[in-house]
């Protein structure tokens, strides 16, 4: 079983997301799953620019850091994906990758896999982080086990959140292994794949590639 944790805080060792998304990952590690830890900031990934080739020909024309780390996220069972809250979203860095992937939204290609959101801030708006996240990889048709998050300026919450992080690291490995299903998930994916599906199917010409992936699907 294959976890990729990606955390998004361009502080690196010095990032409190690192922190809890390295504790997520250590619950997975010591649960069973081989993780591989990724900081999505030290990489050089160019902003999508809309040339709509991806969905054409199903390859950025970027020739970056993006092409290597989009195959393990696409190869991964499980994902850990933590920024911290920048002006009440994620950071550039994390938004700017997520960009590139919107192919795989329009193919659904995180359909099957699971995994979790981890945010911090200076506040209590931690949550505008996993709750977004939570939202938009459920797009992408992954499944949530949960988010764990800390307000940084409040004492020791860092320290709480750790543990819970630790658990639920343990619990994204068990529900790769027993294939969880959350029956509340199960029509958001349904209403998410059929929306996309259908939005590819009335771009027959410009997004042909991705045409043929559902009708390869037998969806189409
Ligand atoms: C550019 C910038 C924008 C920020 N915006 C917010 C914000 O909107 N809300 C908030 O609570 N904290 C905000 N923060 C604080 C960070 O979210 C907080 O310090 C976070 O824990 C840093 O995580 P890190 O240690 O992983 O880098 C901001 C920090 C920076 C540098």
């Amino acid at each position: 079983m294959k976890i990729m944790a990606i955390c998004a805080s361009p502080r690196g060792a010095q990032s409190q997301t690192l922190r809890l998304v390295r504790a997520v990952a250590r619950g997975a590690a010591e649960a069973g799953a081989e993780v591989e830890t990724v900081d999505v900031c030290k990489l050089k990934i160019r902003y999508c620019t809309a040339c709509g080739v991806c969905h054409a020909k199903g390859a950025c024309v970027h020739h970056d850091d993006f092409a290597d780390l989009y195959r393990r996220i696409l190869t991964a069972d499980g994902l850990i994906v933590g920024s911290p809250n920048y002006l009440q979203s994620i950071t550039g860095q994390l938004k700017i990758l997520l960009d590139r992937m919107s192919s795989a939204i329009h193919c659904q290609l995180l359909a099957g896999k699971y995994f979790c959101a981890v945010g911090t801030a200076g506040g209590p708006g931690y949550t505008e982080v996993t709750d977004y996240l939570t939202t938009l990889l459920m797009s992408f048709g992954a499944s949530s086990v949960g988010s764990v998050g800390a307000a940084v300026a409040i004492p020791n919450a860092i320290d709480i959140a750790e543990g819970d992080a630790v658990v639920l690291g343990q619990d994204l490995v068990e529900a790769i292994r027993v294939q969880r299903v959350y029956a509340d998930q199960v029509p958001i994916h349904a209403e998410r794949r059929a929306f996309f599906r259908q939005l590819v199917q009335h771009h027959p010409e410009e997004w042909a590639y991705e045409c043929t992936f559902w009708q390869e699907q037998g969806e189409a």
